[in-house]
């Protein structure tokens, strides 16, 4: 018969044993997320079709991975629309990174139009998105959108400390030259005592935000812990792109509540602005949905030639996403007076777990 002593040693075997299989099956996954992380980034053949151009359309950046999106074909192009299903209210209460992950992904799709012989243009249609018109001629592909258009299945958030290493003056030249766009203005800041401020300016951002459990309950939302859940809904910030162990979600949910703090995170953001070559920061002339995927188009063209050039990204937005932040990075960024939209930090270091998507048949509509 068991006593008392038995039934809390077996408890605890059963408890072990369960929490042992939890993590070799987080393992397990694991394993399978790596080949799925992989098939979503299969480089395209040269006789791409509307489909394998929207999927490399949607491995866009794109905010809290929501993926805003729908695509719709037609004879004529592809448009993209907003999803406003998926829109993040607290963080972008007017889908100002909305329409910039509209940009982010259009310019995918025409960096990989262009690349596969598909001649056209982007047309921006403002609060009804984007759309890429085919053009009746065929079209030549010039080397600068080959070596976007490889960099694309390669582009990630690398959201990891950094070696602290200068990126090369031409480097430089090359980042700004890439992100050249009607209707945008980009600063490269790589002088130390300016990015120092920027991360102060981060610091301060993120503080507000962990402080507003309205903005703490979007966020843990929009998180994945498992690779199961990050592979099923392929959509999320998957906890290890940030560079957290893959748990099971039961327990990454507990281990979120316990251990993401302000304290630590203002850590964390220091030592990663302190390791970061430079800051890039876009600013739109025009406020509004066509302004914000202007900036999402020269963002994306800037993120794809940094990869092309071994380098990586992220984006640390707090002070455009903290309304009060906004004028102080602003001014520190040489645009007084004008609404900042994206910052993002860029420098060398090692690639990171690559994030989820949805397939394409999730995002295609024919309405
Ligand atoms: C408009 C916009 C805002 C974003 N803001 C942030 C941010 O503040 N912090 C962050 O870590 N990532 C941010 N991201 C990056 C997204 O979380 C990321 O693109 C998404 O999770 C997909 O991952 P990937 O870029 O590695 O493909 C932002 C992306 C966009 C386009």
């Amino acid at each position: 018969m068991l006593n008392r002593r038995g039934i809390l040693i077996g408890g605890a075997a059963v408890l072990a044993a369960g929490g042992a299989g939890a993590v070799l099956s987080t393992k397990l996954a694991t394993e399978r997320y790596a080949e799925f992380a992989r098939r979503l980034r299969k480089p395209l053949t040269q006789s791409a079709g509307p489909s394998e151009l929207i999927r490399y359309a949607t491995l866009a950046p794109n905010g809290h991975n929501t993926q805003p999106w729908l695509f719709r074909q037609s004879a004529r192009g592809i448009a993209i629309l907003p999803d406003v299903s998926r829109r993040t209210p607290v963080v972008d209460p007017d889908d100002h990174h909305l329409y910039v992950s509209l940009g982010c992904a259009i310019e995918n799709l025409a960096v990989a139009a262009r690349a596969t012989g598909q001649s056209g243009d982007v047309v921006i249609d403002g609060e009804e998105g984007a759309s890429f018109s085919f053009s009746a001629l065929p079209g030549t592909v010039d080397p600068a959108t080959a070596e976007l258009f490889q960099a694309i299945p390669l582009r990630q958030s690398t959201r990891s400390l950094y070696d602290g290493r200068a990126v090369a003056s031409d480097h430089l030249r090359r980042l700004s030259q890439s992100a050249v766009m009607d209707g945008v203005d980009v600063a490269l800041v790589t002088e130390r005592s300016t990015i120092d401020r920027v991360r102060d300016l981060v610091i301060a951002g993120n503080d507000v935000q962990m402080d507003d459990p309205a903005f703490m309950r979007e966020l843990k939302d929009w998180l994945r812990f498992s690779p199961s859940t990050a592979m099923t809904r392929g959509d999320g910030l998957y906890a290890p792109t940030s560079g957290n162990p893959a748990l099971p979600e039961w327990l990454g949910s507990i281990a979120f509540d316990l251990a993401f703090k302000s304290a630590s995170e203002a850590d964390k953001y220091a030592r990663h602005m302190d390791s970061s070559a430079g800051v890039a920061v876009f600013s739109a002339v025009d406020e509004g949905p066509a302004g914000w995927i202007a900036v999402g188009r020269a963002c994306q063209r800037l993120c794809l030639m940094a990869t092309a050039l071994g380098l990586k990204t992220a984006f640390v937005n707090q002070p455009v996403e903290v309304a009060s932040l906004r004028g102080e990075m602003a001014s520190l960024a040489g645009f007084p007076g004008r609404r900042p939209d994206l910052v993002l930090r860029f420098g060398q270091a090692p690639p990171m777990v690559y994030s989820p998507r949805r397939p394409v048949d999730a995002v295609v509509t024919t309405s």
